[in-house]
């Protein structure tokens, strides 16, 4: 890796930052000031800014439980972003993995390994995504074998040409449903209702494929996926 690449991957310096502590000699590789930006670092190299040694980190893997009026977003908007969340260096470059509505509550996975965040959302990979749902209006007894029916053989969306993929919808009680959905169109849970002419009152993601949202988090709160979560997926 470069080092200035290196610099900026390790520390909270920008790239343009780090170049200048290159150039006015305070990072030094085994012992030697270095001051080309494009220098390679090598591998166990001992690099070090102001005398302190600096480590590029792993890739990071986190869970949050997202609390109402956050967004799914790299920037704070109407609503502040998830990542105002973590307390930790760079969290505005990480990724969203599977974005939630600002009312939308729960599970948010966030990393900054791009390909793990690409699978995990893929259609093909048919990871499922369960939702606990609140609907306006209770479901009668009756209509309760239909409906499981149409979840599971596609819905019909608004501005959609093809049905939604097959979906598990368990009734808990007669206005509280399950849902596992194993894509993630724009507004998905709330559009499949409405085309069944009920709506959404409250949404909470529990779990993405194996991953469950861990009970111990309060919303707002967070923590790094154990190693069998991350290679769950
Ligand atoms: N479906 C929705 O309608 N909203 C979400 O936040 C997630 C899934």
């Amino acid at each position: 890796m470069r080092l200035d690449k290196y610099l900026s991957e390790s520390t909270e310096l920008s790239r343009a930052n780090g170049k200048k502590c290159l150039h006015r000699g305070e990072v030094t590789c085994d012992g030697i000031v270095v001051k080309n930006s494009a220098f390679k670092v090598p591998e166990g190299c001992d690099v070090r800014l102001l005398g302190e040694p600096i480590k590029v980190r792993g890739l990071r893997y986190i869970m949050l439980n997202k609390p109402e009026g956050t967004l799914c977003s790299n920037v704070d908007e109407v609503y502040p972003s998830v990542l105002s969340l973590l307390d930790i260096p760079k969290a505005y470059s990480l990724h969203i993995a599977g974005r939630l509505d600002a009312d939308t509550t729960g599970l948010v996975l966030i990393t900054d390994d791009g390909q793990w965040s690409h699978r995990q959302a893929s259609p093909v990979k048919a990871c499922g995504k369960r939702y606990r749902v609140l609907l306006a209006d209770p479901l009668a007894e009756a209509q309760i074998p239909d409906i499981i029916e149409q979840f599971a053989s596609g819905i019909a969306l608004r501005n959609e040409k093809s049905l939604t993929r097959p979906a598990l919808l368990e009734v808990m009680t007669p206005s509280e449903v399950l849902l596992t959905i194993t894509e993630g169109k724009y507004h998905q849970v709330k559009r499949m209702f409405a085309a069944l002419g009920n709506r959404v009152v409250g949404l909470h993601r529990e779990q993405v494929g194996v991953i469950a949202l861990d009970s111990s988090l309060r919303p707002g709160e967070w923590r790094y996926l154990t190693r069998d979560e991350v290679l769950s997926v």
